[in-house]
């Protein structure tokens, strides 16, 4: 069953043309990695002009499905920089639904945020009907919940926020995806999108490009 499955070290953006997978499950890149498609923190919408609108087009999942697990919104400059408005509205004008919103407790706090809460958006393509597990798995007391968490914390490495909880992806790829299938996650930092999917016979096709992460990903594939 598991025989496509790949962790790369690399750059997902240079392969996107070629990538075949069924469900996209990933985070969003920072503002800072992006600045090589002239992204600037200080310019919140570019997230959306420079990046999202060159990116979600650009997405193929077979079943239409396309999950974007982040923090919500940042501070920069006393302004807040909105991310999940710029995904919803990209995924909107790109012919998707909102098929489903789920949050994640980070922990407890006020930050505007930032630091406090996940969330969790899938979009389903219009003309694709998706797989929709929780009416049939008792996926219900789990992904069912519209309020997740708290779960294990983040971590940094090389300055990046990895090692995303591993209940989020993986209820996910419970919900959407069935055995077999290929989960893509081009911004793949530890893995835990692939290690989520090994762990329930689904494929993986994860991408991380800073090598320190990726090592320290390797071992987590290697043992698990
Ligand atoms: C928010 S982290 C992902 C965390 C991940 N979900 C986990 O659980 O570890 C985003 C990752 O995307 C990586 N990244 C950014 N741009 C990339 C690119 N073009 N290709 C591959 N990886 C990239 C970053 O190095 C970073 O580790």
């Amino acid at each position: 069953m598991l025989n496509d499955s790949q962790y790369i070290l690399g750059d997902s953006i240079s392969n996107m043309k070629t990538d075949t997978y069924d469900y996209f499950f990933s985070g969003t890149p920072c503002y800072e990695d992006l600045e090589i498609f002239g992204v600037d923190k200080n310019k919140p919408s570019t997230y959306k002009t420079k990046f999202l609108d060159w990116f979600v087009p650009r997405l193929k999942p077979r079943l239409g499905t396309v999950t974007i697990a982040f923090t919500g919104c940042r501070r920069a400059n006393s302004q807040i920089l909105p991310k999940f408005f710029y995904v919803n509205q990209t995924f909107f004008q790109n012919g998707y639904i909102l098929k489903d919103t789920k949050y994640y407790i980070k922990k407890n706090g006020y930050d505007a945020y930032s630091h406090t809460l996940g969330h969790v958006y899938t979009f389903q393509k219009k003309d694709k009907e998706g797989i929709f597990n929780l009416r049939k798995h008792k996926n219900f007391n789990t992904y069912g919940k519209d309020l997740w968490g708290p779960f294990g914390k983040e971590k940094v490495i090389d300055g990046e926020v990895v090692a995303q909880p591993f209940e989020v992806p993986e209820m996910c790829i419970l919900n959407y995806t069935n055995e077999g299938h290929v989960v893509y996650d081009p911004f793949g930092g530890l893995g835990t999108t692939g290690l989520a999917a090994k762990k329930h016979q689904r494929n993986y096709l994860v991408y991380e490009i800073r090598e320190q992460i990726y090592t320290e990903g390797q071992k987590l594939f290697n043992a698990n």
